[in-house]
């Protein structure tokens, strides 16, 4: 047994992440040059696969930095009160700020970290996250722009999206078997 048999399915396949990954850089490229050294704000710890990807493809001059936010919530819930356990290390006050979330659910987590950074007086914000689950948003004026995949109502792991801090490392977002739920934490 590997952990390749705990997957179900796989929703998006490596390929496909890949060749998205790649468009969505292109459409960055267009937005930004040179000039504007923007900050690169990866949302950790899913973030990262997505963000060491997607500047790869980049072409203009930019910055990445990093931060860590922990949503409370009851299991899977996310109740919108969120600490921040890592802040950046940058000062963005008059800088072009990109977040580069992996998954926008509910949008608490990202609401707060938008609303924080705001205060920051940042030239501007934009957001990228490689997926969205719209299906599932409780806020609604969040503004998205760019946005890889958007996806069905399902658990998603791999590609930096855990369950019970595993399976980050698989190259595809897919779905677990529901018996694994029971078995990691055995
Ligand atoms: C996930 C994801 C987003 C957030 C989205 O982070 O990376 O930050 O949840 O959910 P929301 O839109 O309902 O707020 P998680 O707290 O699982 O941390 P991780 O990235 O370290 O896995």
């Amino acid at each position: 047994m590997t952990m390749l048999d705990d997957i179900e399915k796989i929703l998006i396949t490596e390929e496909q992440l890949q060749v998205r990954i790649r468009d969505l850089a292109a459409e960055l490229n267009a937005r930004y040059t040179d000039d504007d050294v923007p900050l690169l704000v990866c949302i950790l710890k899913g973030a990262v696969m997505f963000l060491s990807d997607l500047v790869r493809h980049l072409d203009f001059r930019h910055e990445m930095d990093f931060m860590v936010v922990s949503s409370y919530g009851s299991g899977t819930r996310s109740s919108g009160i969120v600490r921040i356990l890592l802040d950046l290390e940058a000062n963005i006050e008059g800088r072009h700020v990109i977040i580069v979330e992996d998954i926008i659910d509910t949008g608490h987590t990202l609401n707060y970290i938008l609303h924080n950074l705001e205060t920051r007086h940042p030239a501007s914000i934009r957001i990228a996250t490689l997926l969205n689950k719209p299906s599932r948003r409780e806020i609604f004026d969040i503004p998205v722009d760019f946005v890889g995949f958007e996806i069905p109502d399902e658990f998603v792991l791999g590609f930096g999206l855990d369950y019970a801090e595993q399976y980050r490392n698989l190259p595809f977002i897919g779905v677990l078997k529901p018996e694994v739920y029971t078995h990691v934490n055995d």
